[in-house]
């Protein structure tokens, strides 16, 4: 986590930059007519945020987690805990993952593990938090990166489909920053997965994190992986029945509003959460002022809703836009009346 502190974002955008919402000087709404609230695993969130997966595993991190549940529950957002494979493995942890039901009882609680685990494995992670859903983290980059890190990524694909067979609650498939293409996504569908987080880069950058823990990666391999917008653009534009959450440097309201326009259901942040933990910050109020900025954007838009905000019309430009052509992603032929400029 210290690492992720100092680290910067990037190398490369993720893209939100050459994403522009247009605004609406009439939109005819009020500030309470506004209702940014999203259903996800059965149950209502406030707002179409989660507190990406961070941490778990030893006492300080249960404490970072118990935290984060607290934030989660005040402000009705979702949340995911860190890799949860430890807890099978040593008992003695499950606790800084079980902290986070204990603070937010009825809230969006997501667990989260490898995909490689047995289904009996991942059924007892869920059981660990009561889980509402399960993300499986997909992360061939920085397993290669890390000294000693996986090397065989042979049969995910079986072996998602298991886990979805004897699961209780939806598996998410969740990249970890460097992208899941359209390619990847129709695999997870065709694996049965109906619910995917991009996870795209150009924000937290684990090649560039494990270069420092000694990894095998050097410094050319920052730029590894396919910026958020792009990921998220290739995803939409397969128009699967996907709930989608868009994470990968997602950093300020105006980029949550962006990420709904073209398609998320709802965004995932990590890195923004680990800033604001840090020493000097406020964190209740720095989310506070993140909500009341996205409802701004909305506002902005003439959007009452999330519905609503992914019917609005938005211009890619620059390499986004050169992305959707080089993949020949037509914004134009999607009925949705998402991309509907494109120059
Ligand atoms: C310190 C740290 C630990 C993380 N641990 C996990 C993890 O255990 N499981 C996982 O799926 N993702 C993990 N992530 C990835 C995040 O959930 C997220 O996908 C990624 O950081 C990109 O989002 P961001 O740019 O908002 O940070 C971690 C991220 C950070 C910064």
């Amino acid at each position: 986590m210290a690492l992720a502190v100092t680290t910067p974002d990037g190398p490369f955008s993720s893209g939100f930059d050459s994403i522009y919402l247009m605004p609406d000087a009439l939109p005819e709404l009020a500030w309470q007519d506004i209702d940014l609230r999203t259903q996800f695993l059965g149950k209502w969130l406030d707002c179409p945020l989660l507190i990406n997966a961070l941490t778990g595993g030893t006492e300080a991190s249960g404490r970072i987690n118990r935290t984060l549940a607290s934030m989660a529950s005040r402000f009705g957002m979702g949340m995911a805990v860190g890799s949860m494979t430890i807890a099978l493995e040593d008992p003695s942890t499950i606790e800084s993952f079980a902290g986070v039901r204990e603070v937010n009882r009825d809230g969006v609680i997501i667990a989260n593990c490898s995909a490689y685990l047995n289904a009996d494995q991942v059924c007892r992670l869920v059981d660990m938090v009561a889980a509402d859903g399960l993300q499986l983290h997909f992360n061939v980059a920085q397993e290669l990166a890390m000294a000693e890190g996986d090397r065989d990524f042979r049969g995910a694909v079986e072996n998602i489909a298991r886990i979805i067979d004897d699961c209780p609650v939806p598996v998410i498939a969740k990249e970890v920053g460097f992208g899941f293409t359209r390619e990847a996504a129709q695999k997870l569908f065709q694996a049965g997965i109906r619910i995917i987080d991009n996870g795209g880069s150009g924000g937290t950058n684990f090649v560039a994190i494990e270069s420092q823990r000694g990894g095998n990666f050097d410094r050319d391999m920052f730029g590894w992986g396919i910026p958020t917008v792009a990921s998220l653009a290739e995803i939409v534009s397969l128009q699967l029945p996907l709930q989608i959450i868009a994470t990968g440097g997602v950093r300020s309201a105006l980029d949550v509003a962006k990420a709904i326009a073209m398609g998320a259901d709802l965004a995932g942040m990590t890195g923004w959460f680990v800033q604001r933990m840090q020493p000097g910050h406020d964190l209740a109020q720095q989310i506070s002022s993140l909500l009341y900025q996205l409802k701004a954007v909305f506002l902005m838009c003439g959007a009452h809703d999330c519905a609503s905000m992914q019917t609005k019309p938005l211009v890619i430009l620059g390499p986004t836009a050169e992305w959707l052509r080089a993949r020949g992603i037509d914004p134009s032929s999607w009925s949705s009346g998402r991309y509907r400029a494109l120059v």
